[in-house]
């Protein structure tokens, strides 16, 4: 075969493998055409003429150059209908991408501060993945994030406003992470609140290593003692940090397009994501924000496959990754892996 038609065969086999997301920010999911919608619907003026002009903000130096306007954006999100909506786009892709299981993140306190209600946010989003579990068979968890801008009190007020919903929402509501600026809000801050989630049975995961160095990656570790670190690519900097994550096989929910568009990396070509599976890390492929970082889940598996020329077995290594690595009880673990030997076996 030429390499064109062996490039796009990879492409066509990336979108039917089976996989599993495990760093989405909701909110970040929110596409330009829904925010224009949601806008009119709830009275909100955006200082936006058109989606077009949306699109050309998103242009990204760093990390809190994008979390002005995402959190600007989410703004729009009032109602349980519009969490709804937003979940309900989301999952849509996700099928499309052949996400057999996802674990999405939400940011409570992006919108208590406009005064939306938490069961609001957990009612939308809730009704959407149920719908999605019972027609489509998507399994699905829910990541309630602190923001760590915010001080650790704040963290605790949320927690123990989302606790009473917490038998209503059993179901999905499995684990807390942190998330927002990372530079110079590092996990130890974090570390009573962590260490109360933990007391209640919760799945602990963070963001660390994304902008911040490899000792925020150890401290997410030690002092908050999360199972998943998410980004995690600053680890390569620390050898010692490498063999700790290699040897203990902690996953890192890696998000090559939103590394490329906050500037983390210059060229997707110099991407240390193959370098750190060639390295035995647990890495799994995640979209982060898609409407802002410029695609989903297949998107940042295609273009990480083209630009680092992952192996066919490299890709298969991620997916299967992505389902081990996920909170999802054992049965569903071992149902979703055998569809994805099924496949394999099939292609
Ligand atoms: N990093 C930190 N906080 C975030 C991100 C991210 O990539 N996306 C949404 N909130
Ligand atoms: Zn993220």
């Amino acid at each position: 075969m030429a390499s064109n038609e062996l490039r796009n065969s990879l492409h066509d086999f990336i979108r039917g493998l089976p996989k599993a997301e495990l760093h989405l920010h909701i909110e970040g999911s929110l596409e330009p055409e829904l925010m224009f919608a949601l806008a009119q619907r709830n009275g909100v003026t955006l200082p936006y003429a058109s989606v077009d002009e949306v699109r050309a903000a998103y242009n990204f130096s760093d990390l809190q150059s994008f979390l002005d306007l995402y959190y600007a954006g989410a703004a729009v999100l009032q109602s349980e209908q519009d969490f709804y909506d937003l979940t309900r786009a989301y999952v849509q892709r996700a099928l499309a991408d052949n996400v057999r299981h996802v674990e999405l993140f939400f940011d409570p306190q992006t919108h208590s501060v406009r005064g939306i209600v938490l069961r609001t946010v957990f009612a939308g989003i809730a009704r959407a993945l149920r719908e999605a579990r019972a027609e489509n068979g998507l399994s699905s968890a829910m990541i309630l994030c602190f923001l760590r801008h915010l001080t650790e009190e704040e963290a605790f007020a949320t927690l123990a406003a989302a606790l009473p919903l917490r038998e209503e929402y059993a179901d999905l509501w499995l684990g807390v992470g942190l998330d927002s600026g990372e530079v110079g809000n590092p996990p130890e801050k974090f570390a009573r609140v962590f260490a109360r989630a933990r007391e209640l049975g919760f799945h602990l995961v963070a963001h660390a290593g994304e902008e911040g160095p490899p000792a925020y990656i150890q401290n997410a570790l030690d002092a908050l003692g999360v199972e998943r670190i998410d980004h995690g690519v600053r680890a390569e900097e620390d050898t010692m940090l490498m063999q700790r994550l290699a040897q203990s096989r902690t996953p890192l929910t890696v998000c090559p397009l939103s590394n490329l568009k906050l500037r983390v990396v210059q060229d997707l070509r110099e991407h240390n994501l193959a370098r750190l599976l060639r390295s035995g890390l647990c890495v799994t492929i995640n979209s982060d924000d898609p409407a802002y970082f410029g695609g989903y889940i297949n998107s940042n598996f295609i273009a990480s496959a083209d630009a680092l020329q992952l192996t066919r077995e490299e890709l298969v290594h991620m997916a299967r990754n992505s389902i081990v690595a996920s909170f999802a009880p054992e049965v569903r673990k071992q149902a979703c892996l055998q569809e994805l030997q099924d496949y394999v076996l099939a292609h």
